[in-house]
This record gives structure tokens, C-alpha cells and sequence, in this order.
């Protein structure tokens, strides 16, 4: 079964354009609803461990002092299909390779400076939610307050 789950991060390419709030309305014209939300600036050291997975390729350095490089906007989304849903949004990693109606196609200007993050598979979206979230719950659904 497919988690309903996913973590997303708007990178600082696109919090310094001010693109916020035209990505998070295309977050959420695509059906997914925002459960929690938190803007921030990572260390370098929290971007190495965020990465870590890509420690070996050429890019990596780069693309850790980059993502540490100023604020990234931190949620995590709901939906059916969530991870699945997200990446379709997102777009292709590279900018060039992005069709028509993608965040990336509208937002990213390069590989490098590709606008948002999503998580590739639902293990990789419960730890990322638990690395940013640690107070979120994955088990423990909320209850309304009414
Ligand atoms: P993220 O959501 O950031 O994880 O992107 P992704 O899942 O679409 O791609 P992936 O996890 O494979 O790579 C992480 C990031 O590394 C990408 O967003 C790119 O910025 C960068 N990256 C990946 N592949 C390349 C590459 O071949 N060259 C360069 N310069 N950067 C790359
Ligand atoms: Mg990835």
C-alpha cells in the first residue's frame, strides 16, 4: 500500500526568487494539503546528512552548500499516492527535461537550482519527515479538537 504521506522542502533558489507562494498554490491546486510547514536554514552539516545518499557523486559538495545556502521552506504533504503525486508535479530533476506544468518547468533554472525537493519512496519521506518534523507523528492520527 502507497503511504499518504510525503516530504517536500522549496529550496533557496526559489525562496529568494519569492516563489513561495506560487509553488505552495500549485501544491495545493494539485490536491495535496499541507500538515505541517516550517522555514529554515539547514548547516551545512544537516544538508551532508539530508544528502548523504549522494556522498560518492561529484555534485554532492555543491549541492550541500547550496542547500545550506539560505532559507528552504520544510512540509510535509498529504494526499493518496503522495510520493508518487509529488515527483509527477515536481518534474524531471534537470529543468530542460521538465514538461509543461511541473514546478520545475515553471520555477528551476538549472540542475543544480531545480526550486523543490520531494521524497523518492515512502521509507525516504517517513525519515525526512522524522529529520525535520521529529514531533510528527507517521502512527498517531490527529484527532479534530471538536
Ligand atoms: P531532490 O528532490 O533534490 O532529491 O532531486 P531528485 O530526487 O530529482 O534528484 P536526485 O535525488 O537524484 O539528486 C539530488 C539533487 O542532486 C538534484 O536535485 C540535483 O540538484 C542534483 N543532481 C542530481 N543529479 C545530478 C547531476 O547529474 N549533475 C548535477 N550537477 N547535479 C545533479
Ligand atoms: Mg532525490
Amino acid at each position: 500500500m502507497q503511504g499518504i504521506q510525503t516530504f517536500s522542502m522549496i529550496k533557496p533558489d526559489a525562496v529568494s526568487a519569492n516563489q513561495i507562494g506560487a509553488i505552495l498554490a500549485m501544491i495545493e491546486k494539485a490536491g495535496f494539503a499541507i500538515d505541517a510547514i516550517s522555514m529554515l536554514q539547514l548547516t551545512q552539516t544537516a544538508a551532508e546528512h539530508f544528502y548523504a545518499v549522494h556522498a560518492d557523486r561529484p555534485f554532492y559538495k555543491d549541492l550541500c552548500s547550496f542547500i545550506a545556502s539560505g532559507p528552504v521552506v520544510a512540509m510535509v504533504l498529504k494526499k493518496d499516492h503522495a510520493v508518487a503525486d509529488l515527483r509527477k508535479l515536481m518534474g524531471a530533476t534537470n529543468p530542460a527535461e521538465a514538461t509543461e506544468g511541473t514546478i520545475r518547468k515553471a520555477f528551476a533554472t538549472s540542475i543544480d537550482y531545480n526550486a523543490i525537493h520531494g521524497s523518492d519512496s515512502d521509507e525516504t519521506a517517513a525519515s525526512e519527515i522524522f529529520f525535520f518534523f521529529p514531533g510528527y507523528s507517521l502512527l498517531i492520527k490527529r484527532k479534530p479538537i471538536l
